[in-house]
């Protein structure tokens, strides 16, 4: 939902705004802009489209500029245009801002009343009028400016009367500051500073940045604050495609080496570590999210309720937009999980900021550790991630079913549902686990993707945790290939869905859980015989007539526990590759944006 970035220092301002931009375009491609200064003037470049158009524009500016902003939009307030496209400036302020002012259209009034004039249907423009009308100092027109603002923001301002020295704040947005060697920077996320420094340090809620060159001073109400200087463990290489030819295809492979790291991190001794949150003392959990992290939570619900089948427990999983608007009845025994790669996805913050406020324990399953909710959560179980580039997430979701998998059997180890013998062989096949998915990534998807990629509908149908992991399958495909997909409760077919189905209409089965194979086949069966074309995704323990399918993908069985990881591997490969025969934008889908911080 919009990214920014600032800098201040001696390298040329442009080049580092446009390469800092790069790395936020999967938080907004609609258009992009940057306002840099010298000596002279402070000059404003915008333009419609991905930041390579930016950068066209910007080609042959030389270096005597010494500080600058810059803004990647995705649109929210006005349509998509240059006048929209940020920075904005209003009499001496310029900036960019990330995020959504809810009072934008009273305070236009008030402001038009004292004789400003606007010259864009959007909400940011506001924010510069409403800064400059402050009489007095920049620090209190700031903070007036956070007191009057009602939304989200993260802001970065330069006054036109003030040269170098950018400002920043924010309110449920993200905004970090890169601490460089006489050179500062600000951006949404880390990835943007890695190239140059690996320092940064947190701007909070109430605080005023002020950063030159050689300075960054934080203020809030009671006056300067001292920060702690953080240093962040990703390194450039992580942030960037490292010769794949998407950051999805990247981030695919890096699931490998995910199963090594959280199992370095999570297993201890042969045990689960104590970094594993124990839930054992709630009997109400409610697990909230938003898009794949949803879906992951719907493992996890699905995983509790298959093994916690003591009536002990009582798990609910719901999308974070729905959740925040209903009543909740908490006891002192309940646990929220919010789960998000982001960890800035408004409407799950809003649910885990309501929970807080009832004082209900909070568990939260984040990537991003400088995020709100990493940062507001009681407790925090890290996904140790890395960045995710691209748009649809992959070794996310992967990464937040692989540790809600990881809480559960700990559960049940400490409730005695899981026996010692049990938990000892889940912890070697978590150690083998790399070995198991890496063979799937030898198949050719692309046999799959020639043979679906040109049709309009494609349905899956799954019963359990075939049905909760189709979620997330039928969510890739949709997102990226552009292709209408749906998934269904296997047996719920023939109670409409089925109607849908025509000549050569694509239905992937997937069918890995013994106990219902046989049901789940017979529903595939019925959809063949009105014309489906079948393909199957199944695990290696079953034998079936293979005449009634296309196309068969057969998957190692493992572990329950760890049979959804395994699962969704083929349905990313598959997402992948189709989007690629259609020559789709794989890492940025279109009116899509990875952080969506807007409610
Ligand atoms: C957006 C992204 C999805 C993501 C969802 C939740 O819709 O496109 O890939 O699953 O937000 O994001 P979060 O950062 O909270 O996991």
């Amino acid at each position: 939902m919009c990214g920014i970035v600032g800098y201040v220092g001696s390298r040329n301002v442009t080049n580092v705004l446009v390469q800092g931009l790069k790395c936020l375009e999967y938080r907004g491609y609609d258009s992009a802009g940057l306002a840099i200064r010298n000596n002279k003037e402070l000059k404003i470049i915008k333009s419609v489209g991905k930041i390579k158009n930016l950068e066209e524009k910007v080609k042959g500016i030389d270096g005597d500029y010494n500080s600058g902003i810059g803004h990647t939009r995705w649109a929210t307030h006005g349509e998509v245009n240059e006048l929209n496209c940020h920075p904005h400036s209003n009499t001496n302020v310029t900036l960019v801002h990330n995020g959504i002012i809810e009072n934008f259209r009273e305070l236009r009034k008030e402001l038009e009343l004292i004789g400003y004039s606007f010259k864009t249907d959007t909400d940011s423009e506001i924010i510069a009028a409403l800064i400059d009308s402050y009489k007095g100092s920049k620090y209190d027109a700031l903070i007036y400016a956070q007191i009057k603002l009602k939304g989200s923001y993260a802001l970065a301002i330069m006054f036109e009367d003030e040269k170098d020295v950018l400002y920043a704040m924010r309110k449920d947005s993200p905004l970090i500051v890169g601490i460089g060697n006489n050179e500062n920077f600000l951006a949404s996320d880390i990835s943007v500073i890695l190239p140059y420094t690996k320092k940064y340090i947190d701007i909070e809620e109430g605080e005023v940045v002020k950063v030159t060159k050689d300075n960054v001073i934080v203020y809030n109400e009671t006056g300067k604050v001292i920060k702690d200087v953080r240093v962040a463990n990703w390194t450039v290489e992580d942030a960037q495609k490292n010769g794949y030819e998407h950051f999805m295809l990247k981030e695919m492979n890096e699931q490998i080496d995910l199963c090594t790291k959280l199992y370095n991190k999570f297993i201890e001794n042969d045990n689960y570590s104590k970094d594993i949150p124990d839930i054992s003392q709630y009997d109400k959990i409610d697990i909230v999210a938003c898009g794949s992290a949803y879906y992951a939570g719907c493992v996890g619900k699905y995983l509790i309720e298959k093994y916690v089948c003591d009536g002990s427990m009582q798990v609910n999983v719901e999308v974070a937009s729905e959740y925040r608007y209903k009543h909740h009845f908490y006891t002192s025994s309940s646990l929220l999980i919010v789960i998000s790669q982001s960890g800035e996805t408004a409407d799950t913050l809003a649910c885990l900021r309501m929970a807080n406020k009832l004082n209900v324990d909070t568990l939260a399953i984040v990537n991003i550790p400088s995020s709100s909710i990493a940062k507001e959560a009681k407790m925090v179980m890290p996904m140790l991630a890395g960045p995710e580039i691209a748009v649809a997430t992959t070794k996310g979701y992967f990464t937040q079913v692989l540790e809600l998998s990881l809480i559960i059997q700990k559960l049940c180890y400490i409730k005695g549902i899981i026996d010692e013998s049990s938990k000892n062989n889940l912890i070697s096949e978590f150690f083998s686990l790399k070995d198991k998915i890496t063979s799937l990534y030898d198949l050719d998807y692309s046999i799959v993707a020639n043979k679906v990629y040109d049709k309009e509908h494609i349905y899956f149908i799954g019963r359990c945790m075939d049905y909760v992991l189709g979620m997330e399958a039928s969510l890739k495909l949709k997102e990226i290939s552009y292709i209408h997909s749906d998934i269904y409760p296997a047996g719920e077919l023939k109670h409409g869905p089925i109607a849908l189905i025509e000549n050569e209409t694509p239905v992937f089965c997937i069918l890995t859980e013994k106990e219902i194979f046989d049901k789940s086949l017979s529903n595939a069966i019925e959809a063949k015989s009105r014309g489906a074309t079948l393909y199957l995704i199944t695990t290696d323990e079953f034998e079936f007539d293979q005449d009634y399918f296309e196309y068969v993908i057969t998957l190692p069985k493992v572990n329950d526990f760890y049979q959804a990881v395994v699962n969704i591997i083929p349905f990313q490969f598959i997402a992948y590759e189709t989007a690629k025969k259609k020559g789709c934008d794989i890492d940025k889908p279109k009116n899509l944006a990875k952080s969506v911080t807007v409610e």
